[in-house]
């Protein structure tokens, strides 16, 4: 199966199928996608915004409930910068960053790849 390569930061990569739900493959891996606890979450029904991560590389299109969930505050502005994990299809391999504040909707880093961080790929 194709595979995909998933940087979290602090040298960790996760393998996951291409397709994969991103919240899925980083859980999988005991990477929290929510700096809260994971069960006052939403649970992936992309209502929470909870699991917003910030990323770089190919993912599939925001579906219509990620929009709208992305307008809503604490976020703003919809999809961008920000992307919920629970409702994102990893397509490409992957640079992602946890951002503070309990939607993930701060400016300070949680944990991700440093700036040129290949992950040990
Ligand atoms: S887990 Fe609630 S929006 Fe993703």
């Amino acid at each position: 199966m194709d595979r995909v390569k998933l940087h979290v930061g602090g040298g960790q990569v996760i393998s996951a199928p291409r397709g994969r739900i991103l919240r899925d493959a980083l859980l999988d891996a005991g990477v929290s996608p929510h700096n809260g606890a994971k069960a006052l979450s939403c649970r992936g029904l992309g209502t929470c915004g909870t699991c917003a991560v910030e990323l770089v590389g190919e993912v599939s299109p925001p579906t219509r409930l990620e929009e709208a969930r992305l307008r809503f505050p604490p976020h703003t502005g919809g999809p961008g910068r920000l992307r919920l994990a629970c409702q994102v299809q990893a397509l490409g391999d992957l640079q992602i960053s946890k951002r503070e504040g309990f939607w993930g909707q701060g400016e300070g880093r949680v944990w991700g790849p440093e700036e040129g961080d290949s992950g040990g790929s």
